[in-house]
């Protein structure tokens, strides 16, 4: 990659005599100059390595705490346009999916790369559905937390949501859903059969569609990170679930509902709204890393709240949340730093009147999530270039120095 040790060399139009893609850079310390590849709008942070000043020199690396500009992988899975607000599964626009498919379709879609044909979706649906039975054993882990233990904590190592409120476990109904079937499991009382309400039960099923996957996020890093140095795919899921669990992933939905009862009424909004402009607090549900615009999935589950409302009654949490989302859009503090309204703003409203106690709902986005992180973490294991995760860093602590005995310590 070195193309010329001649510092006048070095002074010319690098990018004359070098490839059209391709970026020339000079390194101003020693007058040499590099052409380096530029790949899908990338260059290879290990070509750097050989951008050195000496022999004692290891070479110039990229500094990128928090991964804010740096991809980690090529991946094929899903796209994010966050400018624009776009949001595609395998090519396919989320809004088409929200409308016309179910989660199972899309984790078939998300896991295999096209959608199934009509033979090929009978052979998923009835091999998830005969796999929903667990081992009786996992009844006993379950009792074994405490029981007011967090679900997500819980989810890491199982699942629960009927031992924390005392009811029996249910077993899975093949005659329903997925997500039917997963309503059955959490909210079946004494009847002889639970006959789950469509138009929840579409609801939710379109959430999970949502949330099925969303590229390189947190929990997707995780499920990466983990996965590459080759332990079961469960170990790494349980890394992904601790990692979505945090507040500014996917606790969010749990923080954006916590936020709205602790404001209260629509009247202390303005408040509200100085206190996070002062940095006091963080608007829970706005913002995103990626998303410079308004989050496509939240338009969706803005329709989805209406429709699951029509039947619930309305949420009366709603105004407040309409009146922080209507006064944000137009403060100076949220254009300016292109805050809009994330996937989390609104799905705890739904997922409240639908039912569910405030500490599932980060469980009601690791559930789809699943699929996504599976087909992440086998893209990464099958694919040549990945190795164990194993990022470097810039050490800016002591240099060498000699241990002293406790009395010559002052
Ligand atoms: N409320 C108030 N200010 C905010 C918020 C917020 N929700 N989000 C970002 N900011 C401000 C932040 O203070 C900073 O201001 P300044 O430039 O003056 O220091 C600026 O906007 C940029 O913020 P950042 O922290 O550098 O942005 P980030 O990309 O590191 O963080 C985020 C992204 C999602 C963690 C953050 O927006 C946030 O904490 N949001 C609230 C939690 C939340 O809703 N999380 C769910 C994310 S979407 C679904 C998911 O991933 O699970």
């Amino acid at each position: 990659m070195p193309r010329s040790t001649d510092a006048d060399t070095a002074k010319t139009t690098p990018t004359a005599a070098a490839g059209r893609n391709s970026l020339s850079v000079v390194d101003n310390r020693t007058g040499k100059s590099y052409d380096i590849p530029i790949d899908s709008g990338t260059i290879k942070a290990i070509e750097l390595r050989e951008i050195q000043t000496g022999p004692d020199d290891f070479g110039l690396m990229t500094y990128d705490p928090a991964f804010t500009n740096t991809a980690h992988c090529k991946s094929r899975i899903t796209m994010i346009d966050g400018d624009k607000g776009i949001l595609n599964y395998r090519g396919y626009p989320i809004e088409q999916l929200a409308e016309h498919s179910t989660y199972l379709e899309t984790a078939y879609l998300i896991v295999n790369g096209e959608l199934p044909t009509r033979r090929q979706h009978e052979d998923w649906v009835h091999d998830i559905t005969h796999h929903t039975f667990l081992h009786e054993n996992m009844k006993r882990l379950i009792e074994a937390f405490r029981y007011d233990a967090h679900p997500m904590g819980i989810l890491v190592s199982t699942f629960a949501y009927r031992a924390s409120v005392g009811l029996p476990f249910i077993y899975p109904d093949n005659d329903l859903s997925y997500t039917g079937n997963f309503l059955a499991m959490l909210f079946k009382m004494a009847e002889s059969k639970y006959r789950p309400n469509p138009v929840l039960e579409r609801a939710l099923d379109v959430l999970f569609i949502l949330h099925a996957d969303h590229e390189q996020n947190c929990s997707t890093l995780a499920m990466r990170a983990v996965g590459s140095s080759h332990p079961d795919p469960y170990s790494a899921v349980a890394a992904a679930v601790a990692a979505l669990y945090g507040p500014l992933h996917g606790g969010a939905n749990e923080m954006v509902l916590r936020m709205l009862k602790e404001i209260g009424s629509v009247r202390n909004v303005p408040e509200y709204i100085k206190r996070v402009k002062q940095g006091q607090v963080r608007l829970m549900g706005f913002g995103h890393r990626v998303y410079k615009n308004y989050d496509p999935r939240a338009r969706i589950i803005k329709q989805i709240a209406d429709q699951v409302f029509e039947v619930t009654g309305r949420n009366p949490l709603l105004d407040i949340a309409l009146e922080l989302e209507r006064i944000a859009l137009q403060d100076d503090y949220f254009v300016s730093r292109k805050l809009y309204p994330n996937v989390d703003f609104y799905t705890g409203l739904i997922y409240q009147s639908m039912g569910f106690p405030v500490t599932m709902f980060p469980v009601l986005f690791a559930i789809p999530r699943t699929s996504g992180w599976i087909a992440q973490w086998e893209e990464m294991l099958l694919d040549a270039e990945q190795k164990i995760a194993r990022p470097r860093q810039v050490y800016m602590g002591y240099d060498k120095r000699s241990y002293k005995v406790m009395d010559e310590r002052s």
